[in-house]
């Protein structure tokens, strides 16, 4: 059923559009056979200088993949072999960790467990295939609180192997600073308090690296619109008025097209989320784009901005079905179940002490006794318990996993994440086959809390 209206929606001449006729002329040479390409790139971790808040203001000092917020957007195709090259020239060690790609083990970037940090002035290659398509990042695994925070994150973007029939591709990279009067950062990452808490929220929100600009549109366009969640600890929660955008994938995996709850499209750190948006209102129009996540601190992110022009089209064909990915489906039946309970945080007035736990283990590095051991190539269902006051988006390195239930009740698309979001006191089932065979880590992504101890390895093998 999907593959028919995939098919059909490529053919539709509504869609050749100047976005899916250059598509289709840029079509690279690896289209068929990917087996033999590597695409290279290098990247740099250091130290630049980026206009967050505008040109109001100074310059504010980042630490940056090439000097740059985000990082420069790592474009493949699915299949292909990429092999990038990483250099240090920061202050202190560094790795770099493709989030949600399925990788294999050394090539995973986690200190001490899967390779020594790069030290300063040394480099580091990184070469896999990337198997599936979808909307990925990169980031440092060493020391993540500090250099996320400051500035280091990029988008890794895996192109289907056909194009998809929209007329724009957009990303978003969603940053959060905590910025001086003058524009700098303020260096008090790893506080103990925060830790044992929401986590290191800052005050200013960036897109791209720099004030949200209006998202420019045509009425009649389809908009894909990729949302990537690069804050340590905000979460988002953004409302397109008068819109309504429907996700089609979520951390990088196709999902059936289907409005978020409420209207509200909830994004914890690293989560990502695919959008399509048909931009169905009135040319010369203006739109908000409301993030309402913390109620008392509800503010405009941005806005869509109609151009005067006459609609592109005057009716879109149905929304579009991705094609789907390529993990195995987990076996259900005779599944092993595995409890896995997250502890501790700052409730009431009890003092942050040992701050937070998986299973009862407060990690204090990337490498310590497994906290499961999988038979590689069996299907697991882990019952994540979030025994906390505290929301936590979990993060699970080297694998999808299907999102079976909430509290109990199963979920409508049951769908494919790396990262699932856990409100206080949520249980959330998960399931996947063990098939990529190392240790793995198995972390909460608000970046204090992974180093306040809310961070595991498990072991396939
Ligand atoms: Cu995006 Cu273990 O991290
Ligand atoms: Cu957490």
């Amino acid at each position: 059923m999907q593959s028919i209206i995939q098919a059909a929606l490529s053919r539709r001449s509504v869609l050749t559009g100047a976005a899916a006729v250059a598509g289709a002329a840029f079509v690279p040479e690896v289209a068929g056979s990917t087996a033999l390409s590597a695409k290279e790139f290098t990247i740099t971790a250091r130290p630049g200088r980026a206009f967050l808040v505008g040109r109001g203001y100074p310059e504010t000092d980042v630490w940056g993949y090439n000097g740059s917020v985000p990082g420069p957007e790592i474009r493949v195709r699915q299949g292909e072999r990429v092999r990038i090259k990483v250099e240090n020239r920061l202050g202190e060690e560094t790795t770099v960790h493709w989030h949600g790609v399925r990788v294999p083990n050394a090539m995973d970037g986690v200190p001490h467990l899967t390779q020594k940090p790069i030290r300063p002035g040394e480099t580091f290659l990184y070469a896999f295939e990337v198997p599936d398509a979808g909307s990925y990042w990169y980031h440092p695994h060493q020391r993540s609180f500090e250099q996320v925070g400051r500035g280091l994150y990029g988008a890794l973007i895996v192109e289907e192997r056909e194009p998809v029939a929209v007329d724009r591709d957009i990303t978003w990279m969603l940053g959060d600073w905590r910025l001086g009067r003058d524009a700098q950062i303020i260096d008090d990452f790893g506080g103990r308090m925060e830790m044992a808490m929401a986590g290191r929220i800052g005050n200013t929100v960036t897109v791209n690296g720099g004030l949200p600009a209006p998202l420019q549109v045509r009425a009649g366009e389809r908009v894909r619109l990729r949302l990537f969640n690069a804050a340590n600890a905000r979460i988002f929660a953004l409302v397109f008025r008068n819109h309504r955008p429907l996700i089609i994938a979520m951390d990088g995996q196709p999902v059936a097209p289907h409005a978020p709850p409420n209207g509200r499209v909830l994004l914890g750190p690293a989560m990502r989320l695919d959008l399509l948006i048909d931009m169905n209102a009135e040319p010369g129009s203006r739109h908000a784009v409301r993030d309402s996540f913390y109620p008392t601190r509800t503010y405009t992110l941005s806005e869509i901005v109609y151009s005067g022009e006459p609609p592109l089209r005057r009716e879109l064909p149905p929304p579009i079905y991705l094609p789907p990915n390529t993990m195995p489906e987990p076996a259900l039946d005779g599944a092993e179940r595995h409890e896995v309970a997250f502890g501790g945080g700052m409730m009431g007035l009890m003092p942050p002490h040992g701050i937070w736990s998986i299973n009862g283990v407060s990690a204090t590095g990337h490498v310590h006794e497994p906290l499961l051991h999988l038979t590689l190539g069996r299907t697991y269902v882990l019952a994540l318990n979030n025994a906390t006051a505290w929301h936590h988006p979990i993060h699970l390195h080297g694998h999808s996993f299907r999102v079976l239930a909430r509290n109990g009740e199963p979920t409508r698309f049951r769908e494919w994440q790396d990262t699932v979001f856990m409100a206080p006191r949520e249980r959330v089932d998960i399931a996947f086959v063990a098939d990529n065979p190392g240790d793995w880590m198995l972390h909460c992504h608000i970046l204090e809390h992974q180093e306040g101890g809310m961070m595991g390895v498990v072991r396939v093998a």
